[in-house]
């Protein structure tokens, strides 16, 4: 088994003449914390949709020279109109569990077609194990839970339902799109914690996609910055502080403080860029 869970090299994304992504080079190691911090536009989702495989060929072209998990590639190859499939040892989480769930089909049906795809094995059997991974997120009530829909749930709940699937399939790399930004902040920390602990305990690596910089730092091993579709600074999340390129600088200024709420304008990431290139010059 590789120690590198993710290998990116040189991906860019276009959609038509608008190019997204530009030569992204990126590597998760096996159970390392990786954040994609950036400004709205900046192409993290373009990026993280692009390593899962949910860029549709007829929207999007991507480009990679290596696209590598564990070791092996899953640079899709074909021209024609493709539906997402799912890449063995990846899954993603998104901003909103409540639409990530299908709300037809009970939470139990969701889990065990996600076990009988990865593991051949009895309805059963998948049916105890639905229980026990319920259980090891943190529900009471599994038994219950099974036979709920989605919208019957909590939004604790679902997104505890919500990782329970996604980690049910082993993958050593979880994606999560602003998985806390529908959050309230004091929700949003305990919705990370949560995650982060849980892939953990299941060996996964996490490459977390976030406008929250802050929580960031808290909860991943490294922070990845992204600038109008380039990957502009990479660094240990517990240096952060130190950091030094002007546009980490700036998202890390424009974090409300006590300080800054009492200014009469609040930092912008193109105002303390401005004032750290005046102050360079
Ligand atoms: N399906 C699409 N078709 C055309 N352009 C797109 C599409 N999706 C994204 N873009 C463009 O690509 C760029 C990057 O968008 P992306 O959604 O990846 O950014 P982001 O960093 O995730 O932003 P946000 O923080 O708002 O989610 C933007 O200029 C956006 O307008
Ligand atoms: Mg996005």
């Amino acid at each position: 088994m590789t120690d590198t869970v993710l290998r990116v090299r040189d991906l860019t994304v276009s959609y038509g003449t608008t190019t997204a992504v530009r030569h992204a080079d990126l590597e998760v190691r096996r159970g390392e914390r990786v954040a994609i911090v950036g400004e709205s536009g900046s192409g993290k989702t373009s990026l993280g949709n692009a390593i899962a495989g949910f860029l549709e060929p007829g929207t999007a072209t991507v480009t990679a020279a290596t696209l590598e998990l564990d070791g092996t590639s899953i640079v899709r190859t074909g021209t024609g109109p493709r539906i997402p499939v799912r890449t063995p040892g990846l899954s993603m989480v998104f901003q909103d569990a409540m639409s990530s769930l299908d709300p037809v089909w009970t939470i139990g049906s969701q889990l065990v077609a996600v076990l009988r795809a990865t593991e051949k094995v009895t309805k059963r059997r998948a049916r105890a194990d639905a229980i026990d991974r319920l259980r090891a997120v943190g529900i009471t009530d599994p038994e219950r839970v099974m036979h709920a829909r989605s919208y019957e749930l909590s939004g604790g709940m679902r997104q505890r339902v919500m990782m329970a699937i996604a980690l049910s399939s082993k993958p050593s790399l979880l994606i999560a799109d602003e998985p806390t930004s529908a959050l309230d902040a004091s929700l949003a920390v305990g919705a990370m914690e949560l995650m982060v602990d849980l892939a953990e305990q299941e060996g996964a690596a996490v490459l977390v996609i976030s406008h929250d910089i802050e929580l960031c730092r808290r909860f991943t091993d490294v922070v990845v910055v992204m600038y109008r579709g380039e990957i502009v600074e990479q660094i240990a999340s517990r240096d952060l502080a130190e950091a030094r390129h002007p546009y980490t600088r700036g998202l890390l200024e424009c974090i409300p403080t006590l300080q800054s709420a009492r200014l009469d304008e609040l930092p912008t990431l193109e105002s303390v860029r401005a004032r750290l290139e005046g102050e360079a010059a």
